[in-house]
């Protein structure tokens, strides 16, 4: 289990921490994350709800503000660390997103909810940081590449290939075609992979997401042709992670027959705790009747007043209102059993293992070091 390295950046540990909003990866749990030697990564969307200046109109800049004070606090944490964004297409103000990551000091952009097709463009002033969009089929990622190079010139510095049948969040395909047995995740990951080596010459790391949990499943991932996993869910029930507590105790106390699909206003199927989003749209009528915020290019709830407002049902599981707020999970979310580290973390996936090395070829010396949570170097 090698290093990684996305465009101009590398960590010790093939390891990136999906970005999950609204708030439950900010600078506290990304900058842990990466002073750990993965790359952390904060989400975007709804950052400008929990800033003072926010005064329930201005949310666009007040998200600016907000994304600003996550990078601060997680470089705080891990000033050398690799820390980046996800930003997601779907949001209004995507395109002020990224520059603010940029300018802020964002490595890398990590992108999807849709197709980053101008990413090169609102990051041409920042060659460094490097761009990943997230797909979950191959088509799409020939889709992006083509029109990356043609218009910009510039190629993926990585792809997640996010598998809709156990992430978390919004999910990249339709409804009825999840869950249903079709969807191949390593197939797509080789897929991918090939696509860059054959038509680009390229040999880009390819990261596969959603269903990874533990030791073994990061294992089965590099074995089956990822570069490198990106996990979500398994950070939540930690200590850093910047959720209230009653988010976390949503996840140790949910059984795996308690986490399914819903539409999303965004027009996109997501996964969450069902048993409890009956209350989102109850609250919605009661209180936000009207959209004052409009957070996301198309939104069911802005246009038609159907379904809920999924940036403030986020927003208020994330406070701790998990009766009326919206818990977003991936598949293994049932198997947290204890609050944790990301250091613990870190050293369950990716120390030394002694017993899966022959006691006859040990080196007398040896001792089980854990991964180091230093800030790297
Ligand atoms: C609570 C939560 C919030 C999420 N929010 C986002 C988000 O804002 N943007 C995004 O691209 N993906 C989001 N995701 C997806 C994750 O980044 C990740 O790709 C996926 O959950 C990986 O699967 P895992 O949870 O099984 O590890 C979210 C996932 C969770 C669990």
């Amino acid at each position: 289990m090698g290093p990684l390295t996305i465009g101009k950046h590398t960590v010790p540990h093939p390891l990136i921490q999906g970005g999950m909003g609204v708030r439950i990866s900010g600078g506290n749990l990304a900058g842990h994350v990466a002073r750990c030697g993965g790359v952390g990564l904060i989400a975007t969307a709804g950052l400008g709800l929990d800033v003072p200046e926010f005064d329930g109109r201005n949310l666009y800049d007040a998200d600016q503000e907000g994304l600003r004070e996550e990078l601060r606090k997680a470089y705080a944490i891990a000033p050398n660390g690799v820390i980046g964004v996800n930003a997601m297409v779907a949001v209004s103000d995507y395109d002020q997103q990224v520059r603010t990551a940029c300018e802020a000091g964002a490595k890398l952009i990590v992108s999807g909810a849709g197709l980053p097709l101008s990413l090169p463009g609102l990051t041409a002033e920042f060659p460094d940081v490097a761009l990943v969009p997230i797909v979950s089929s191959v088509k799409a990622a020939e889709l992006i590449a083509r029109k990356w190079h043609k218009r910009y010139q510039r190629l993926p510095d990585a792809v997640v290939v996010e598998d809709p049948d156990t992430a978390g969040g919004h999910l990249g395909d339709k409804l009825e075609n999840i869950g249903i047995g079709e969807y191949d995740q390593y197939a797509t990951v080789r897929g991918v992979k090939a696509y860059f080596r054959d038509e680009w010459n390229l040999d880009i790391p390819v990261v596969a997401a959603g269903g990874v949990w533990d030791r073994r499943d990061v294992e089965y991932a590099l074995a089956q042709g990822a570069d490198g996993v990106q996990m979500a869910s398994r950070f939540v029930c930690t200590e850093e992670c910047d959720a209230d507590p009653a988010f976390k105790q949503a996840y140790l106390e949910c059984r795996e027959e308690d986490i399914g699909l819903l539409m999303s206003p965004a027009g996109l199927p997501g996964r969450a705790i069902l048993p409890n989003t009956p209350m989102i749209r109850q609250r919605d009528l009661e209180v936000d009747q009207k959209c004052g915020l409009a957070c996301l290019k198309k939104c069911t709830y802005r246009a038609d007043n159907e379904r809920f407002c999924v940036v403030r049902a986020l927003n208020r599981a994330q406070r701790g209102d998990v009766q009326t707020g919206l818990v977003f999970c991936g598949t293994n979310a049932w198997k947290a059993d204890r609050i944790t580290t990301v250091q613990a973390i870190f050293e369950e996936l990716f120390a030394p293992a002694a017993r899966e090395v022959p006691a006859a070829s040990r080196p007398t010396a040896r001792r089980d070091e854990p991964a180091s949570c230093a800030a790297p170097a």
